[in-house]
């Protein structure tokens, strides 16, 4: 860890607003007086300035169930109604809600009455094929326009979706269509990817058919995109706008209470199986909307927002779907890879949209960065005002290339550290307030309270780091684990009781601002999307060559870290192929078995683990070996000669 921060420390200049951008800036430093003053104040303004309730609350928070937080609990909303059908009531109908651009070129866009419109005929499509409010619905879907009418038409019956990342494999999506229990499948036939189309809903016929048929599905429902041919089940497979035919184009949004589910979104942990992170509706839409309008100082008249992030994950929820049109943005939502079909294609659509804030992932910046600054420059990004980093930390390089070649050394750059089960962002800049400093995510948003601690939970001082924790409720906070109380209990509480683990290292530097340090457990953060090193592992020993299997992640320049294995194999097996063709033959079973984000960059064959006397696995070992580095203390190893043995393998 100290290596890393001193490394982080290294670029020294310092970015305070400018008395221009300050002067007009959402978000102003009374923000964090008023938030100090009353906390919960704080947010019951919010709540009631950012949203529309169909009736009042009366109680803003009550944690007596904690962990589990009640937020505005007596009061009642309807989550789509706030993104839409308030936008057209106050005569923002016309405004442009969505710019859908497809990899190929194709354009589609959707003003407010448009979305809305769209949005009421799907929710009477979700309720004539028996879906009702509490019921799931599992997306699994390209980035297109309908992929944000689904959740959103979900959201209007009060119905729960669960994302499936369009990456995961079928047994990855079939595993959390059983432990959801979903009702309905919404995919495409499939999307555009890297020039080509990929198919969905081939991926979707295979997880149903997987344990002999049964589930807990009535119906795929099939929007047409990528036109590839697609197999057909009669009774259980709609297309989307045959469904559509018949229906109703009016429906009424009614209340539903605060603490009704919104959306279960499966994410990495230190096991083998993923938890289903569980979020409700008001706290979660209050905080979504507060920190996409003030850290990204969202003008929604003028701005042409674009979040680069997939729907498939707690980005594309957030600042994709319910921050952005809750606020009544303009936003981008593009279908593609950054490199198709030419490497300027993301700089061709800020230029096309005239995008004024950019939201992506250092991973991206990093890549940009590799293929030189020529490609940018040719295009108009003068739109530019505002840029955000998510999803791991921001190394000051990429900070300084960003703002320079994509932020034409003026746009401020918001690096937001948060998580999948914190819903929104936590710790950020505000853009007209703080002094910004290259690699640092800096300070709690106002109304959040983060504190570093080491061990036994004592609060650490400037200078000093430790464990990352959330030290009180915040709106947009998980509520569970879905079907898993003890889980949840058990993962983020029994550390420090009263206080959220968050699995992250940090440290406060002199001024006392927040560097983020990384993960402290056994998950991995590969181009800013977590993977958990038991999952990988629990995949690579289901193939029927292994015997036993390590992962780490290990530092990459693109990636940030990338999946290392090393793996023992049967030595029943051990002839049938040459180690290069067992590697090859893994990778693409790991592929195929979770997805290929998942898909170790490295796939190292070797003869014996390092393993302390209790026959645990050491990690930190392996990883110092995948590194490169020099091997780090062995003295609890059962058998010290073992990392001498694998590194000369490897290297
Ligand atoms: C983990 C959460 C939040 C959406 C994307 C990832 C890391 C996230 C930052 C940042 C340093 C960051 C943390 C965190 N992380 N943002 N700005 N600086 N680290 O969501 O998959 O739930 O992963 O990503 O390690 O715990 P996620």
């Amino acid at each position: 860890m100290s290596n890393n921060i001193d490394n982080l420390l290294h670029e020294d200049r310092r970015f305070p607003p400018s008395a221009e951008f300050t002067a007009q800036a959402v978000g102003q430093a009374s923000l964090y007086a008023d938030s100090k003053k009353d906390r919960l104040g704080f947010w019951d303004k919010q709540a009631k300035e950012l949203l529309h309730w169909h009736k009042p609350y009366t109680r803003v928070l009550d944690w007596s169930d904690a962990p589990v937080a009640k937020w505005f609990d007596d009061g009642e909303l309807n989550v789509a109604y706030n993104c839409l059908d308030r936008h057209v009531l106050e005569g923002r109908g016309d405004r442009v809600a969505i710019y859908g651009e497809g990899e190929p070129g194709d354009q589609r866009v959707y003003t407010y009455s448009e979305l809305t419109a769209e949005v009421k005929r799907v929710a009477n499509v979700f309720l004539s094929l028996g879906v009702t409010a509490g019921d799931r619905i599992a997306i699994y879907m390209p980035m297109i326009p309908e992929a944000v009418i689904t959740m959103l038409a979900s959201a209007r019956i009060g119905a729960v979706h669960t994302v499936v990342f369009g990456g995961f494999s079928a047994d990855s999506l079939r595993s959390r269509i059983d432990d959801a229990e979903a009702k309905l499948v919404v995919t495409a036939d499939g999307g555009w990817r890297k020039g080509k189309v990929f198919p969905l809903k081939p991926t979707v016929d295979a997880a149903l058919e997987a344990n002999g048929g049964g589930s807990t599905v009535d119906h795929v429902l099939v929007v047409k995109r990528g036109e590839n041919d697609v197999a057909w089940t009669e009774g259980r497979d709609i297309w989307w706008d045959d469904a559509q035919a018949g229906v109703d184009a009016e429906h009424v949004a009614q209340g539903f209470p605060a603490e009704h589910p919104l959306f279960i979104l499966y994410t990495s942990g230190t096991t083998g199986k993923p938890k289903g992170i569980l979020h409700t509706t008001g706290g979660y839409l209050t905080q979504a909307a507060f920190t996409h309008k003030n850290i990204f100082d969202l003008h929604a008249d003028t701005d042409v927002y674009w979040c680069t992030a997939d729907v498939g994950w707690i980005t594309g929820h957030s600042y994709v779907v319910y921050g952005p049109l809750a606020n009544g943005a303009t936003q981008v939502v593009y279908e593609g890879t950054p490199d198709a079909p030419h490497p300027g294609r993301w700089w061709e659509i800020i230029e096309k949209y005239k995008v004024s804030i950019l939201y992506t992932a250092p991973t991206a910046i990093r890549s940009f960065m590799k293929l030189g600054r020529e490609i940018p420059a040719k295009f108009d990004l003068s739109s530019i005002r505002v840029l955000g980093s998510v999803g791991e930390p921001i190394n000051p390089e990429a900070w300084i290339w960003y703002h320079d070649i994509i932020g034409g050394g003026k746009a401020p750059i918001v690096d937001t550290w948060w998580q999948t089960e914190t819903g929104a962002i936590m710790i950020a800049a505000l853009p007209g307030v703080t002094t910004l400093k290259p690699g640092s995510a800096q300070v709690p948003i106002p109304g959040v309270v983060i504190d570093i601690v080491d061990d036994q939970g004592i609060p650490q001082d400037k200078n000093s780091g430790g464990l990352l924790v959330i030290s009180e409720p915040w709106p947009s906070m998980l509520r569970g684990i879905w079907g898993d109380p003890a889980r949840f209990q058990e993962t983020y509480w029994e550390k420090f009781g009263d206080k959220y683990f968050a699995g992250d290292g940090a440290r406060y530097d002199r001024d006392g601002d927040i560097w983020l340090l990384g993960r402290v457990d056994d998950v991995m953060n590969v181009s800013g999307h977590r993977l958990s090193t038991a999952e990988i592992e629990s995949a690579l020993v289901g193939n029927q060559i292994v015997a036993e299997a390590a992962v780490v992640g290990a530092a990459d320049e693109t990636t940030g870290q990338a999946v290392v294995a090393f793996v023992i194999l049967k030595k029943s097996h051990i002839d049938d192929q040459t180690p290069e063709e067992a590697s090859a033959i893994l990778r693409k079973h790991v592929a195929e078995q979770i997805g290929a984000i998942a898909r170790p960059s490295k796939v190292y064959i070797v003869e014996e683990l390092p393993k302390t006397r209790s026959g645990k696995i050491m990690r930190r070992l392996l990883q110092d070996v995948a590194e490169g580095r020099e091997i780090g203390d062995t003295t609890t190893l059962a058998d010290t000669g073992v990392v001498s043995i694998i590194s000369a393998q490897v290297h």
